[in-house]
């Protein structure tokens, strides 16, 4: 390799929810299948976590995954907690609602940690002002599912956008 084109570092993007088993999860899988399609997993990482430890280990909600694999999604991730080196670590951070967001926010340790942190309802182009948050699906009905899906399907479009023009990319 030329020395002088040093191999560039990948935009990673972090989600985050509550239990790192529903919505942030599904978030990874539609963001995996969107870079994808853009060729660009050679540029742009993925990966998520919960606020809370409780389900470690766990792989995402069998419902979420259903709902997912019905979309063409394969949900497999195993869900961990997020931790303060995920602040210097990722570049963009994606809370699913305001407590996960002033959650992580509570950990930055620096400006520009905490100005890595986005709603992921920020990046909705559809259904722009309609929803505020990704609602939990998680005490809910199939409803929930698809509803989740269908705004981080939206959401995922539009961050994808919003990070070609942070980077040039377009
Ligand atoms: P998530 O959903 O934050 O989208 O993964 C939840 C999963 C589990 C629980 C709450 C929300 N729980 O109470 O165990």
């Amino acid at each position: 390799m030329n020395p002088t084109q040093g191999k560039k570092k990948k935009i990673r993007l972090l989600f985050v929810c509550l239990g790192n088993i529903c919505r942030s999860p599904a978030a990874e899988g539609i963001m995996s299948g969107i870079i994808e399609k853009n060729g660009l997993q050679e540029m742009i990482e993925v990966d998520s976590a919960g606020t809370s430890g409780w389900h470690e280990g766990d792989l995402p909600d069998e419902r979420m995954r259903l709902h997912g694999e019905k979309r063409g999604y394969n949900l497999c991730s195993r869900s961990r907690k997020i931790h303060k080196e995920d602040l210097s670590d990722f570049d963009y951070i994606l809370a699913m609602d305001e407590n996960n967001f002033r959650t992580v926010r509570a950990m930055a340790t620096s400006k520009e940690e905490a100005d890595k942190i986005h709603l992921m309802t920020d990046y909705l182009v559809q259904f722009r002002k309609l929803h505020d948050h990704i609602p939990d699906p998680y005490y809910g009905e199939a409803s929930g599912f698809e509803l989740v899906l269908d705004l981080l399907e939206d959401a995922c479009e539009g961050l994808l956008l919003s990070i070609k023009r942070d980077h040039l990319l377009i």
